[in-house]
C-alpha cells in the first residue's frame, strides 16, 4: 500500500472494510523523507512529502470512518514529531504555496522545510479531525516523537554527511519498541478512552499549547507544543486543503456536512 497515491489507500481501505467487520485502531506511523531530495509531485499532483505523510492519512481515515465508527472505542493516532519546535519562534508560518507544484518563484525547496511544515500541519488536521469526530465517538491523538533509534534500512536512505548525524543521534535515541509500547498505550488504555484533540508526549503526558513567549527551558522540553498549532484559522485550511485535494475519492464517505462544525 502506497501512503502517496490515493487509488492505493483507496483499494487498501476496501480490502479492509471487506475483511473485518469494524476497525478499533488506526496509527499512523509512516512517514516518507528522502535526504536532499529534489522537489517531486506525487502521482496526484500534491508535493511528494506532503502527499505521503498529511493527505494520505487524511483520505485513509475518512475513508475507514465508517468501520471506525462501528467500533465502541475508536482511536487514531498520529505520529508528530519535535521538528514542530520550529514554530517556537514567533511569525514562522506553514507555507502552503508550492504544494501543488512551485508557484513562488523564489521558493526554494528543501526536504527539512517540507517535513516541518507537514507535521505541523498534520498536528493541526489532528485538532481539526478530533473536533469533527467527536460525536462519530472516535478518538484522535498526536504523539510526539523526539527520537526512536532508526533501523539500518533507514540510515542507509540518508546522505553521507546526515547518516553520520543520523549514527551519533542513534546513540542517544531509544529503541522502537519504547515507541511501539506509547502507540499501544494511548490506543488501549482505559485512562485514555475519553482523550481527543491532544498531542502526547514521549511520558503520555498531555502536552499544552506553548506560552506566548516561550523560555529556552519551554522549548527544549516537552510541555508545550507551539501554540500556533491552535489557529483555528490554519486548522481550517489544512483540513479545507485535504478535503479539496481527495473531493473525487470521499464521495460515499460519512464526513458531516462541514457547515455544522462547530469551530472553537
Ligand atoms: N525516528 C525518529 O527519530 C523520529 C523522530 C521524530 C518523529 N518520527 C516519526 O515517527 C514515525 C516513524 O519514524 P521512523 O523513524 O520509524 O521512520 P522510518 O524508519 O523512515 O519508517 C517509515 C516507514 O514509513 C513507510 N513509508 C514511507 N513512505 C511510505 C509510503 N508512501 N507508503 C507506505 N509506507 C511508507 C516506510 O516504509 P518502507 O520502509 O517500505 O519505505 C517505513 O516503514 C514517523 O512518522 C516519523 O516522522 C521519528
Amino acid at each position: 500500500m502506497d501512503m502517496s497515491l490515493f487509488v492505493s489507500i483507496q483499494a487498501f481501505c476496501s480490502d479492509i472494510e471487506n475483511q473485518f467487520s469494524r476497525l478499533d485502531i488506526l496509527i499512523h506511523n509512516a512517514a516518507y523523507f528522502s535526504h536532499g531530495e529534489d522537489y517531486r509531485l506525487s502521482t496526484d499532483n500534491i508535493e511528494i512529502t506532503f502527499a505521503t505523510n498529511v493527505v494520505g492519512p487524511f483520505l485513509m481515515t475518512n475513508l475507514l470512518l465508517r468501520h471506525l465508527r462501528k467500533s465502541n472505542d475508536a482511536r487514531v493516532l498520529n505520529a508528530s514529531s519535535n521538528i514542530i519546535k520550529y514554530f517556537f519562534s514567533p511569525n514562522k508560518k506553514i507555507d502552503f504555496n508550492n504544494l501543488q507544484g512551485i508557484t513562488d518563484k523564489s521558493y526554494n525547496h528543501s526536504v527539512y522545510k517540507a517535513y516541518r511544515n507537514l507535521k505541523m500541519a498534520f498536528l493541526m488536521l489532528t485538532f481539526r479531525m478530533a473536533e469533527v469526530y467527536k460525536d462519530f465517538g472516535i478518538k484522535i491523538n498526536s504523539l510526539q516523537i523526539n527520537g526512536a533509534k532508526m533501523s539500518k534500512e533507514t540510515l542507509k536512505k540518508f546522505k553521507p554527511g546526515w547518516r553520520v548525524i543520523a549514527h551519533i543521534q542513534n546513540l542517544f535515541f531509544p529503541k522502537p519498541e519504547f515507541m511501539a509500547q506509547n502507540y499501544f498505550d494511548i490506543c488501549t488504555e482505559e485512562t485514555f478512552k475519553s482523550t481527543m484533540g491532544k498531542q502526547f508526549n514521549h511520558k503520555k503526558e498531555i502536552m499544552q499549547p506553548g506560552p506566548g513567549k516561550p523560555t529556552f527551558k519551554d522549548i527544549w522540553g516537552t510541555v508545550y507544543y507551539p501554540v500556533y498549532a491552535t489557529c483555528p484559522k490554519v486548522q481550517e485550511k489544512v483540513w479545507t486543503l485535504c478535503l479539496n485535494l481527495t473531493n473525487d475519492y470521499l464521495k460515499n464517505s460519512e464526513i458531516p456536512d462541514n457547515k455544522q462544525i462547530n469551530l472553537k
